[in-house]
């Protein structure tokens, strides 16, 4: 084993995406994955690799400073890649508290962890901050987020993410931390928990449940697929420049309520539904409170230096998607059992 690499968060959406990629493409590492499994950490994201050689599992609170140094010390890491939060913008409206604990209070235990096992020999060590295009705040009709755009961020869960973002480059710049940080548009794919809106709408639409719209759904998210998003992690890992931000994002602009009818279609032919079927179920629901009008990312940085674009449109991406959920029934009936449902009605009651 050549190096020993940390990944926070990687029982969760995009974290096991990494793993997965991580694991399977560099057998000389030592990939180890720290997660504190919450409502969204889910071991079974991770059946696939989990006998590996090269993979281990702990299972660990960064809120814990102490125990962070401790796991630092013992497993003498490389290489952190930091994808542990807290991620979902309607739980940060009902408790901001867990937000700035985990994604501020965890995000600085880990680089005081990184900093004092680092202090003597900072030579190959790289500390990697994922973060989102939430930070940037709102976009109105037109324009794009560049990495010199100012931050803005407008919910407690983008102002907790800019704040770790904040803290990842006051480390680089006051104790030398080598690091990187990117910032991403909203992922989809498989493995994402159904509180965010593809997977929720494919699980009601299975359910015959209405599809809960927010506002006039004119919001636009621009969209990538996780396996993409994994895949410039792992060139930015590698090969991005010490102390730099890459936006990444999906060059792939939706209005809400557009998507939400191209995923109605779509479900409608997967499964032998009149088409429209589906469509009937959309329900214009209570506004989010300081709801992001829009958002789109300037991705020519990462794709002039590096290389990296999309490798899948979203109909192949999103199609892809919906066939996982088809075939993987169980995965979702066991995030939805217990406190998904006690979560759901809290929001849309
Ligand atoms: P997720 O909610 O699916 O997973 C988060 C993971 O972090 C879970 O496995 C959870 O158990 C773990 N975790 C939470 N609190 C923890 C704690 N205190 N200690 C240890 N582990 C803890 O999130 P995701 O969508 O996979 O997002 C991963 C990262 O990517 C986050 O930092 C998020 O801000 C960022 N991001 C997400 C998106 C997106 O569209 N989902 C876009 C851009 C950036
Ligand atoms: P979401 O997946 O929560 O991501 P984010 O808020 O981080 O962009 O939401 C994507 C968009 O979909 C956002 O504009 C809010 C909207 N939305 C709904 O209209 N209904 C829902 O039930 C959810 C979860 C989201």
């Amino acid at each position: 084993m050549n190096k020993t690499i940390l990944i926070t968060g990687g029982a969760g959406f995009i974290g096991s995406h990494v793993v997965r990629l991580f694991v399977n493409k560099y057998p000389n590492y030592r990939i180890v994955n720290l997660d504190a499994l919450t409502y969204a950490g889910n071991l079974e994201n991770l059946k696939d690799i989990e006998h590996a050689s090269n993979y281990e599992f702990v299972k660990a609170d960064i809120r814990d400073g102490s125990k962070m140094n401790d796991l630092f010390r013992q497993y003498n890491f490389d290489g952190v890649i930091h994808l542990a939060a807290e991620s979902h913008v309607d739980r940060s409206i009902i408790d901001p508290n867990a937000f700035i604990e985990t994604n501020v209070m965890g995000t600085a235990n880990l680089l005081n962890a990184a900093k004092s096992l680092w202090a003597n020999n900072m030579e190959g060590k790289r500390f990697y901050h994922v973060s989102t295009d939430e930070v940037y705040g709102s976009l109105g009709e037109t324009g794009f987020f560049l990495e010199t755009t100012s931050y803005d961020p407008q919910s407690p869960y983008s102002a907790s993410k800019a704040a770790s973002d904040h803290l990842v480059r006051a480390y680089g710049n006051t104790y030398h931390m080598p690091f990187v940080l990117t910032n991403c548009s909203n992922n989809y794919g498989q493995n994402q928990f159904p509180e965010k809106l593809i997977p929720l709408f494919i699980n009601n639409i299975c359910n015959n449940k209405p599809l809960p719209v927010y506002g006039d759904g004119k919001y636009t998210r621009d969209w990538l697929y996780v396996v993409d998003h994994a895949r410039a992690i792992d060139l930015v890992f590698h090969e991005g420049r010490n102390g730099e931000t890459y936006n990444i994002g999906g060059f792939n602009e939706w209005q809400n309520i557009d998507l939400i009818k191209l995923l109605c279609v779509q479900m409608d032919e997967k499964l032998g539904r009149a088409p429209g079927t589906s469509a009937q179920l959309i329900t214009y629901v209570k506004d989010r409170p300081g709801h992001d009008k829009r958002y789109a990312i300037d991705a020519n940085k990462i794709n002039k230096e590096l290389g990296w674009s999309p490798s899948v449109t979203f109909e192949e991406g999103l199609s892809k998607t919906i066939d996982w959920y088809l075939e993987n029934e169980e995965w979702l009936n066991h995030v939805t059992s217990g406190d998904y449902q006690t979560y759901y009605s809290k929001q849309y009651s």
